[in-house]
């Protein structure tokens, strides 16, 4: 029964992964290069299991905001048994648009305004316990987002490597489960992060406090059903912290591979360190792509779309599409930004935390730069082996 729920699940991988055709082998090719290949193709290319793919700014745009296209096929049940439920992401109207009003507040400007000694406080207190030589990644590109994320859901005592785990497990689940062991860490992420939301409801409807949990606590059963709320609580943990873990791994990287941008950071980290993630995020966004799919029969780009037919945006190529960013390829972080890029998706699903994400890493870069401006890397990237979360697993720098 596994093998066939395996073969299932790995069956809508590879239809859903326009990569895994062309041959791309996560965490070792250049997707940029293969991105570039797809361009010349043309700006909506066939996927070979009859779906669409666009490396085009313009056509990833107007497909994101179009209300003919949603995230799931219509009249289809909620995810595969051995998926993973995450919640508003997964939805469409009217749902999507009931439970992203209830997550909402939590990522208001005065939210963000309180938060920052917060996040400040975190990052110096990382960056005091690291000696010369570190991994950036588990040092602090990973535990930052954790602690910030679980703070902000109200979860007491979190520890940071079980974080990490369910993250690798649930983050990794979203190209496919792709092996028998990975789908028993799956399942067992699921299993005691289910029971410590559980356990976490029970405490904050006794006792609530100023958290996202407590204000979901008293909603449920009028906003949101006693059912969604873990897939709630999981996507807005996951999502919080799986994706920026790479914005500042991303954003390090290509710092250390143009040491004249890292001087430039450290010559004026105030101003600078924003640039600097705005340019990564168009440069190499820790989220390459999404798909949507079509609701209804249309056209696009002169071609017919078919009801059920997805279309996957690159959101990594629609990044460094020449028609709107001169030297795409070229990581500038004075750039003058033309244009919007996609690195937070657009139309109904823009991501909800971005004003958190943009907080946190534009705090760890100033800080860094601030403290350690002699940074320098001291061994080889590894990156994940993933098509669609784009970033390092372990960075190896020294301080001095
Ligand atoms: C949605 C990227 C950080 C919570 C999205 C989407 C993208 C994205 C591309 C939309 C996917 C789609 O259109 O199909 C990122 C990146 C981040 C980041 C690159 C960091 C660099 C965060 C943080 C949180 C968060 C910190 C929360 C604490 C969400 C949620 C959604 C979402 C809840 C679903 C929105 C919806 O469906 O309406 N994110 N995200 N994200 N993100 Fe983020």
């Amino acid at each position: 029964l596994y093998g066939q729920r395996l073969g299932l699940a790995y069956a809508g991988y590879v239809k859903r992964d326009p990569m895994a055709l062309l041959g791309l082998r996560p965490g070792r090719d250049d997707p940029y290069a293969i991105y570039e290949r797809m361009r010349r193709a043309g700006t909506l290319v066939p996927t070979r299991l009859g779906n669409w793919a666009t490396t085009s700014h313009r056509v990833c745009n107007a497909v994101l905001r179009d209300r003919r296209f949603g995230v799931r096929p219509e009249n289809e049940p909620m995810p595969h048994p051995d998926g993973i439920n995450m919640s508003f992401l997964e939805l469409d109207p009217p749902d999507h648009t009931r439970l992203r009003r209830l997550a909402q507040p939590a990522f208001s400007p005065r939210q963000m305004a309180g938060y920052q000694p917060r996040v400040e406080r975190t990052v110096a207190g990382l960056l005091d316990a690291a000696p010369t030589e570190f991994d950036l990644v588990s040092t602090l590109a990973s535990p930052l987002p954790i602690a910030v994320i679980t703070d902000l859901l109200g979860i007491p005592d979190a520890r940071t490597e079980d974080f990490a785990r369910y993250g690798a497990a649930i983050g990794g689940a979203i190209d496919g489960i792709r092996s028998l062991p990975h789908a028993l860490r799956l399942q067992a992420a699921r299993n005691e992060l289910g029971t410590l939301f559980e356990d976490l409801f029970a405490l904050r409807r006794e006792q609530p406090a100023d958290d996202i949990v407590s204000r979901l606590v008293a909603a449920e059963g009028d906003q949101i059903h006693p059912h969604e709320m873990i897939p709630m609580c999981v996507l807005l943990l996951v999502a919080g912290f799986e994706t920026t873990v790479n914005l500042i791994g991303n954003a390090v990287n290509a710092l250390l591979d143009n040491p004249e941008q890292w001087k430039r950071l450290c010559a004026d980290p105030a101003t600078m360190a924003e640039k600097a993630v705005d340019e990564t995020l168009r440069f190499d966004p820790p989220v390459q792509r999404t798909l949507r799919v079509a609701h209804e029969p249309l056209e696009l780009e002169g071609r017919p779309v078919h009801k059920g037919q997805w279309v996957v945006t690159l959101i990594g190529a629609a990044n460094r599409d020449p028609q709107l960013w001169a030297d795409p390829g070229r990581f500038d972080i004075e750039r003058e930004q033309t244009a919007d890029h996609l690195a937070f998706s657009g139309g109904i699903h823009y991501c909800v935390g971005q004003p958190l994400a943009r907080l946190e890493a534009t705090i760890a870069l100033r800080v860094l730069a601030e403290r350690m401006p002699g940074l320098r890397r001291a061994g080889a990237v590894r990156r994940r082996t993933s098509n669609t979360i784009r970033g390092p697993l372990r960075l190896p720098v020294r301080s001095a």
